[in-house]
């Protein structure tokens, strides 16, 4: 049997302008994890067999539909090892502790999973960079127009720098810094906020593309207070400010919601440096940036204002992963 398992993903910085050229900042998140089986059956049925405990389903992936991203997964990564679909048989297994739809990368994560566990099973080596791109198909059948982030942060498995259409470059955190991640329990496909931005754009190009760049301005403000030492105490204080910045233009694209915007208030009022929602918005999940003083009460405030369930995240200097030989 072979497994493989592929991480969340949060987007510290430029979500949704990052749609539309402007740069962003994410990092893998390890606490939450997509991961990926392949088994031979015991008789050669020339029949695959995906089974996704998480979604209660079992199906041949010959029956599958052309919008099953799980499939794609599949049939791309095959055809990527010039393997033939039919006469080929093993059962495909996928779990997740990732909730869907709450701007961790769920969808991502998983179909990842899926490409590293198939190319081990068959002993092929395959690039970061090859799997984002097939994932990124997948993306497009679960997003629409996304802009590659998340197959990116989660197929390299380290924080990245990235801008659409650019090869991503890893950051480095010249001070690890501490943020909370908090669900608000709404589920809320990235799809239909991506979907609602675009509508908006299209009416008020001007609005919309004025937002976007002043996104991408924090962003990058962001990456030069995380990416140099400050010895005067003033970087903390910097970045969360800029992430209460990002937040409140978030708002003005639409995306946000009165959860959201409850456990960012919670969560400042209780000594957070900054807040913000992560990811497409509406629901999912919001960051914020703690220090180890505050991070308890900074936790209780946001169960308290109705956060299902909190992630601490150390956000540091982690290595790329390396590439497979
Ligand atoms: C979703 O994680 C991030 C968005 O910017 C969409 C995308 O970049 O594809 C909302």
């Amino acid at each position: 049997m072979s497994t493989a398992s592929a991480p969340g993903k949060i987007i510290l910085f430029g979500e949704h302008a990052v749609v539309y050229g402007q740069p962003a900042l994410a990092v893998p998140v390890n606490q939450v994890q997509a991961t990926a089986n392949v088994s031979q059956g015991k008789r050669e049925t020339g029949e695959i067999w995906i089974t996704a405990r998480d979604l209660r389903r079992r199906y041949k992936l010959s029956r599958a539909g052309a919008n099953d991203p799980l499939a794609l997964a599949v049939r791309l990564t095959l055809d990527f090892l010039q393997l033939p679909i039919t006469n080929n048989s093993f059962t495909l297994s996928v779990t997740s502790t990732i909730p869907r739809a709450s701007g961790l990368g769920s969808g991502a994560a998983v179909c990842t999973a899926i490409v590293r566990a198939l190319a081990a099973h068959f002993n092929a080596s395959i690039s970061h960079a090859q799997v984002s791109a097939i994932v990124f198909e997948t993306e497009k059948l679960l997003h629409g127009t996304p802009s590659g982030i998340d197959n990116t942060v989660i197929a390299y498995n380290q924080p990245v720098w990235f801008i659409k259409g650019q090869p991503p470059e890893p950051f480095s955190v010249a001070q690890p810094f501490h943020l909370l991640i908090a669900d608000t329990g709404i589920a809320s496909p990235t799809k239909i906020t991506v979907g609602e931005v675009r509508a908006a754009w299209e009416k008020e190009p001007k609005k919309y593309n004025a937002l976007f760049q002043e996104i991408g301005a924090v962003a990058r403000t962001a990456r030069d207070i995380i990416t140099k030492v400050e010895a005067d105490g003033s970087r903390l204080p910097a970045l969360g400010a800029a992430m209460q910045l990002n937040h409140e233009l978030l708002i003005s694209l639409g995306v946000s919601s009165p959860e959201l915007n409850a456990l960012v208030e919670a969560a400042r009022r209780a000594g957070a440096l900054g807040a913000k929602l992560s990811g497409g918005g509406r629901g999912g999940n919001m960051l914020a940036l703690v220090t180890p003083e505050t991070s308890a009460q900074v936790e209780a405030a946001l169960k308290q204002a109705g956060a299902v369930r909190v992630i601490h995240a150390a956000i540091d200097d982690r290595l790329p992963t390396a590439e497979p030989s």
